[in-house]
């Protein structure tokens, strides 16, 4: 195999990259790609999506409309439907969806993506899977369907995973800057991946497999997932004995080693941090007959955030002379996290359904979204004022979004239910914190 050609072709960045799946992973590196001077052929199977991106309209939500129109502007960006754009590829990149179906892992995405890739597969080309998903993967699932056509993976072809670890709405990490790994089936796999990486990101952790990298990932998300689920296990347990579970983590953060601060919330939402340990934990039962339990009794524990939350709002409520049933409830903030417009596992969404079905008359704020139909809602946004605030039996603060006024919220709320500590401590009678 002519690997070295193909490391002079990345580091000179004459290299050209296809990048498969045009989804909020996919863009943002096929356009940084693109503005580090590659040429890019970037493939999607939504032909909407692919005719708004090619008329140069940045329709990915959480992709920078700067880096966009970098990219665009630099004229090497080449948006497509058909796998056969990748035929003149040196290095091809999957990013497609790897979505949890009751409770198991679909690997649909990229089987259909790893038949198309095959089709058009170039001999000495690199290609890497950067989807989340569980250890052997790559190897086992991915690596057969790219050798139907007779190419052989590490003979004719390289072949490695890297993991996308960017966090969306941060605004101080971003692709460059946050440190990428890397694990190939062999070493040249595994080097070459670094080079190309190299190219875009500040720092890169060469790994010696695509399992390790695999299971790098899912580490990374099992670990918040867990440490959130024992924050909310404790913020039960120090409400029923009057302790304030945020100043407990503030007090624990101070030590300066052997501790990472974790807050608690109406749940855990977004599509990686709920669904990655999943795969952990399918993968677990399916190869050791084990459950995983940390991972198991963690997801039991967020799950039931909702319905707590649920609970302390009718407290609250109730200790104000007021009943659930017919109180106007304003909630604020009800995407996954602040300052992003993602529903996706949003717990907020499951809050409001609850206290719909106790008979409350729900209205939402979010400078992000306009209606919710979902979880049997149907909601439109509503505005976000003084009057609408003194208007309700109770506001809750479920998503504090940094444009949110929440000195002003609290001072014109009769009662604000705040599940994100976001009024700091306030000692407001008509405040409950979580
Ligand atoms: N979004 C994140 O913050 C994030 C962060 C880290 C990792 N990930 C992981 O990265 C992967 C992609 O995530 P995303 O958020 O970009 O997904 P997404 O749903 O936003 O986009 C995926 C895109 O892939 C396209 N697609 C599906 N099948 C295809 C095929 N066969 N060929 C070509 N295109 C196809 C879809 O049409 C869609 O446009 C997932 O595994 C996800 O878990 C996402």
């Amino acid at each position: 195999m002519k690997t070295q050609q193909l490391q002079r072709r990345i580091t000179r960045r004459e290299a050209v990259i296809g990048v498969v799946g045009q989804g909020y992973v996919g863009l943002s590196l096929a356009a940084s790609a693109a503005v580090e001077g590659m040429t890019v052929r970037a493939v999607d199977v939504d032909t909407d999506r692919i005719q708004q991106l090619a008329a140069g309209s940045n329709v990915v939500p959480g992709v920078d409309d700067a880096l966009f129109a970098n990219a665009v502007e630099a004229g090497r960006l080449f948006f497509g439907t058909d796998a056969a754009a990748l035929a003149d590829c040196d290095v091809v990149v999957i990013c497609v969806p790897t979505p949890v179906v009751e409770h198991r892992p679909d690997l649909r995405f990229i089987e259909d993506a790893g038949r198309a890739v095959a089709g058009h597969l170039r001999r000495d080309s690199l290609v890497v899977l950067e989807s989340t998903t569980y250890p052997g993967t790559t190897e086992q699932v991915l690596r057969p369907l790219l050798e139907a056509h007779g190419l052989r993976a590490g003979r004719d072809f390289l072949l490695a995973y890297s993991p996308e670890r960017i966090d969306p709405g941060n605004v101080k990490y971003g692709l460059r800057n946050t440190p990428r790994v890397v694990g190939g089936i062999d070493e040249p796999s595994s080097q070459t991946a670094g080079m190309f990486y190299d190219q875009l990101v500040d720092e890169v952790e060469v790994l010696s497999s695509c399992r390790a990298a695999e299971m790098a990932k899912l580490l990374e998300n099992t670990f918040r997932m867990v440490n959130i689920a024992l924050v909310n296990e404790l913020a039960t347990l120090c409400s029923e004995q009057q302790i304030d579970v945020w100043e407990v983590i503030r007090a624990a953060a101070t030590k300066p080693f052997g501790f990472m601060p974790f807050y608690p919330g109406p749940g855990v939402g977004g599509h990686c941090i709920p669904l990655d340990p999943t795969y952990l934990a399918w993968q677990s039962r399916r190869d050791t007959g084990r459950p995983f339990r940390l991972v198991e009794t963690a997801q039991d524990i967020n799950a039931h955030m909702p319905t707590y939350v649920t609970s302390r709002v009718i407290e609250a409520l109730s200790d104000h002379g007021k009943a659930v049933k017919g109180a106007n409830i304003l909630a604020l903030g009800v995407t996954y996290k602040p300052d992003v417009g993602d529903l996706r596992e949003s717990a907020a969404i499951e809050v409001l359904a609850r206290l719909v079905s106790k008979g409350a008359k729900v209205t939402f704020h979010d400078p992000f979204v306009t209606e919710i139909r979902e979880h049997g809602l149907s909601l439109r946004g509503s505005s976000l004022s003084r009057t609408s605030l003194a208007a309700a039996d109770i506001v809750l603060l479920l998503t504090p979004h940094s444009t949110y006024d929440v000195d002003m919220v609290a001072e014109h709320a009769k009662l604000l239910f705040d599940a994100r500590n976001a009024t700091n401590g306030s000692r407001r009678p008509t405040v409950v914190t979580l």
